[in-house]
């Protein structure tokens, strides 16, 4: 059920163009709501106008192209926002251990940017979009909100810094800041440079599925539609539960890359001969894992979709939208991934 907060504010959505942006666009646009939205996104090869292209001629919809980290363009988008939610940044391990060049701008100075943009123009709440990777690789057990940040790739590390500006926004500015850590997504419109889209569109094209290493490494599934929600929840949720707050966020959901890879194969009628092992991506972390007691004793969030009905929903998704992805991989995708796997 919608809630009534957000129901006439508008609602900056930066990086709004990308897998959970978008996705989270298409929650607030829903049919009945009364939300503003307006997406801020510079269209990195990530970015994709076709993943909101239904609301295109919707009233309650507007797309601005430009970068967070430009504080002439976030300036007046953020006047005229109630709420800003950066979902923006440079996500994939892979690139971002391949080239370096954008990180900080985009993770570190495009919040920062937003900051400063929110201080002159105050908001009703700013929520910074966070992962559980800042956390390090969690050998055994789980950790809360209160473990230390151990990033151990140059993605996480600059993650880390963009949660750090936000909380310290908050401690000495008094912003109305709140950052979330989400563990692995998966669902529609995901780039599929990410395991499950990877996975899935290559065995539809009979090709391989490159595991990493062993394919033992373990990471902590949820669904896409379940982290919108928790988003919400944090943003309508009364200023004195969740300002300054960090929340974790997890699917409770935890596999392993030749499960998952299973399970794609398998829906889709594949053969495990499609699998290869490949080189192992360096500092490969073995294990992420969280306890998301705090969002669910504070906020009553748990995640509804279980991975073993949402996984094979989400693969016929990708069966269904053969042509959203056959687009991406024919283009410069094709170039990357060229070189990202020569010679693995
Ligand atoms: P994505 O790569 O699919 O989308 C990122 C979007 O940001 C793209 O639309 C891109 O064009 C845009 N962008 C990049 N640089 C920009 C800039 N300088 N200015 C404006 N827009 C820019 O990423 P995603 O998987 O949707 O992740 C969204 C957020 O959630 C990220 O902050 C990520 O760290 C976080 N997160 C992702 C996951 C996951 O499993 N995908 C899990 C936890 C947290
Ligand atoms: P990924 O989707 O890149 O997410 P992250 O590394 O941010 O968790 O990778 C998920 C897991 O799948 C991770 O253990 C690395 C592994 N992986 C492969 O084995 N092969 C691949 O081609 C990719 C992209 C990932």
């Amino acid at each position: 059920m919608a809630d009534r907060l957000l129901e006439n504010e508008t609602v900056l959505v930066a990086g709004g163009a990308g897998f959970i942006g978008s996705n989270f666009v298409h929650r607030l646009l829903a049919p009945g709501r009364s939300v503003r939205v307006v997406v801020l996104d510079l269209l990195t090869y990530a970015g994709n106008l076709e993943n909101h292209q239904a609301f295109e001629k919707d009233p309650r919809f507007k797309f601005v192209k430009g970068d967070i980290a430009d504080p002439g363009v976030v300036a007046p988008l953020v006047e005229e926002a109630d709420v800003v939610v950066n979902f923006a940044a440079e996500t994939h391990v892979d690139r971002a251990i391949q080239d370096q060049s954008l990180l900080v701008r985009t993770n570190v100075e495009g919040p920062l940017t937003l900051l400063n943009a929110a201080r002159v123009h105050p908001v009703r709440r700013f929520l910074q979009v966070g992962t559980d990777e800042v956390y390090g690789e969690v050998l055994e057990g789980s950790v809360d909100e209160e473990a230390p940040v151990k990033p151990r790739n140059p993605y996480s590390a600059t993650k880390a810094g963009g949660d750090a500006m936000a909380h310290a926004y908050w401690a000495t500015f008094g912003m109305p800041v709140v950052v979330t850590r989400c563990s692995n997504n998966y669902g529609p419109f995901q780039y599929p440079e990410k395991m499950i889209p990877l996975f899935t569109t290559n065995a539809l094209e009979d090709r391989p599925l490159p595991v990493y290493g062993t394919g033992k490494n373990l990471r902590d599934y949820i669904h896409v539609a379940d982290h919108c929600r928790a988003l919400e929840a944090v943003l309508t949720a009364p200023a004195e539960l969740v300002e300054g707050e960090i929340f974790n966020v997890a699917g409770g959901s935890e596999h392993d890359i030749l499960e998952i890879a299973g399970i794609i194969l398998d829906t889709l009628g594949k053969p495990r001969s499609l699998l290869q092992h490949v080189t192992d991506r360096p500092g490969h972390d073995r294990r992420y894992a969280m306890r998301a007691d705090k969002i669910r004793e504070r906020l009553g969030f748990h995640p509804a979709v279980d991975v073993l009905k949402g996984l094979p929903e989400t693969i016929r998704w990708y069966v269904d939208h053969r042509s959203w992805w056959e687009r991406i991989k024919s283009g410069a995708f094709r170039d990357y991934y060229e070189r990202m796997y020569a010679g693995r």
